[in-house]
């Protein structure tokens, strides 16, 4: 089985392929990229035989179909606007059934927007997700089939506590909410989320959901400040937050908007294999690296 990662030079993207190498038996793994980087020659250092890093021009079909020859199934991790996560996007997902790839797992990695406003969290409708829409177009008028399967995560754990996100207010003691301190939001670190993904992408089986919810950690920002406080040993305290620190943070955190239902959850889908880290995990690592100075260096090791 040959296994394709597309964008493999991504945070996600590279921790997906040392999934692969090293919680799955597939055959061949192959690193989809524009240009190499410093951590896909060392895992293909040490996985030799099993690595490939296939340099593409995402311009050039040719060049997309030589990345995607005898292709099992393949990800895309790219990270971008509207002409990378339609556009591009579109183009490798045409690519993929040109060539036979059986499933594709688009870069969503986020809230599931769709769903979490048909179960009526939201007031307003809101769930639309534009690369979804062209999806079904491309794969209705290419006559073929493929399993178009996209994985909901909340939000990159390992984001929280750092600088990117400002939810929490290390000076102040503050985790920032917008909306309820009692709604639970979800989190999952990146290699967690890599993790699940190597299985959905080597499940030899046709997978017949169409759509996969994981989760490591449901908690309230109340909830939140309390396992905060413990693992650091100082007092957090959940805040109404003022300004919007991330763009979307306020659709995301302040419609009501909840957790997926945890019963509902795909977390064990593959049996109970994955060591889900926790909230307080992450955030006592980037507390301790914050008293050395160190703070946001290593995050993707949680
Ligand atoms: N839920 C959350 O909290 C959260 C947070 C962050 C990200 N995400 C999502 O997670 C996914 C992966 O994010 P990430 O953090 O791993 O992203 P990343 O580290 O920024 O990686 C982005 C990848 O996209 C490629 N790329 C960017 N622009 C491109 C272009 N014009 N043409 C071709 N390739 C291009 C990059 O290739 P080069 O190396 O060649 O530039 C790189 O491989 C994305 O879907 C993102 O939206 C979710």
């Amino acid at each position: 089985m040959i296994v394709a990662v597309l964008g493999a030079s991504g945070e996600l993207g590279t921790l997906v392929v040392e999934a692969l190498l090293t919680k799955t038996n597939v055959n061949t793994v192959r690193a989809v990229v524009r240009k190499s980087t410093e951590q896909l020659n060392a895992l293909k250092a040490s996985h030799d035989r099993r690595l490939d890093i296939a340099i593409v021009d995402y311009d050039s079909p040719a060049s997309l179909d030589i990345a995607l020859a005898g292709v099992y199934s393949a990800v895309s991790t790219l990270q971008g606007m509207r002409p990378v996560l339609i556009d591009l996007q579109s183009k490798l997902l045409s690519a993929c059934i040109k060539n036979n790839v059986k499933r594709f797992i688009p870069s969503d990695f986020a809230y599931d927007f769709i769903s979490v406003a048909k179960l009526n969290y939201a007031e307003t409708p809101r769930g639309y997700n534009h690369f979804h829409e062209a999806a079904k177009a491309i794969i209705a008028s290419s006559g073929k089939s493929i399993e178009f399967i996209p994985i909901s995560i909340g939000m990159f754990m390992d984001l929280f506590p750092t600088d990117t996100f400002q939810i929490m207010d290390w000076n102040k003691k503050y985790v920032g909410y917008f909306g309820d301190e009692d709604t639970k939001q979800e989190f999952t670190t990146y290699r967690n989320t890599a993790e699940f993904t190597a299985r959905v992408l080597t499940d030899p089986k046709p997978i017949t959901k169409t759509h996969f919810h994981i989760a490591g950690h449901q908690a309230s920002p109340k909830e939140l400040a309390a396992l905060i406080s413990e693992a650091t040993g100082e007092t957090f305290v959940a805040h109404q937050a003022l300004s919007l620190p991330f763009a979307g943070m306020d659709v995301i955190w302040g419609n009501g908007w909840s957790a997926w239902p945890k019963e509902k959850l795909d977390n064990d889908y593959y049996g109970p294999v994955i060591e889900w880290t926790q909230v307080q995990d992450v955030v006592k690592t980037e507390y301790e690296l914050r008293k050395k100075g160190l703070a946001g260096k290593d995050k993707f090791k949680n």
